[in-house]
């Protein structure tokens, strides 16, 4: 069904279901998990936990672009805005499967606080999407440029024995450079400060706590 011929209970609902699928739910990825490529070396103890921080870090920026697309989507005011933005949650959840399935291997789990990660994300979403179609868009753009710089960091920061998670964040980086392009052809606008300066703290502050919860 066309997203524009929704009701109102129907988008709700479908947000919901969205919702629970990301933080409860294990979502399938569309395209082959680009690990697979890679032969499964042991790590030991302290590389393996370093790896599981990092990808659980990843894990919970993936549940918060699901959120932060779906709040904006929600309030978008044009279907055109609205439809790229459910695309690029549709994106995102090839991530979300595959960092998940990273984590499982690792031994480890997601983010404990992943409803709260959620939440937090899906009003922040929607409060930018309140300010217009191009703040919407200017607001991926900016989500997509600090989840890219994020994940340089974590290239380099690997055991240089994780194969398996680096081709993960390969593909990521490449998919997440194309979805903030494609917000700037549609319309960006880019936003004032201190919204990106804001965007980067609150990032920050998820990034020194889902290393560990
Ligand atoms: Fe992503
Ligand atoms: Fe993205």
């Amino acid at each position: 069904m066309n997203a524009r011929s929704l009701s109102p209970l129907d988008r709700l609902l479908s947000d919901l279901q969205r919702a629970m699928d990301t933080v409860a739910g294990a979502p399938a990825a569309e395209r082959p998990n680009p690990a697979q490529e890679h032969a499964d070396i042991v790590l030991d103890d302290d590389e393996r936990r370093h790896a599981a921080g990092l990808m659980r870090i990843n894990h919970v920026g993936e549940v918060c672009a699901q959120a932060l697309y779906c709040g904006q989507a929600a309030v978008a005011r044009d279907g055109a805005t609205r439809e790229h933005l459910l695309a690029a949650a549709q994106e995102e959840t090839d991530h979300l499967a595959w960092c998940a399935d990273r984590l499982r291997e690792l031994d480890s789990r997601p983010s404990l606080l992943n409803p709260l990660w959620y939440a937090g994300s899906y009003a922040i979403g929607a409060l930018a999407g309140l300010r217009g179609d191009g703040w919407n868009l200017g607001f991926v753009v900016e989500t997509e440029r600090q989840v890219e710089a994020h994940i340089d960091e974590h290239l380099q920061s690997l055991p240089q024995a994780d194969a398996r998670s680096r081709a993960i964040l390969q593909v990521m980086k490449a998919d997440e450079a194309r979805h903030a392009d494609a917000a700037e052809q549609a319309g960006a606008r880019i936003l004032p400060m201190p919204v990106p300066t804001l965007m980067a703290a609150a990032s920050k502050l998820m990034k020194s706590v889902a290393y560990r919860l």
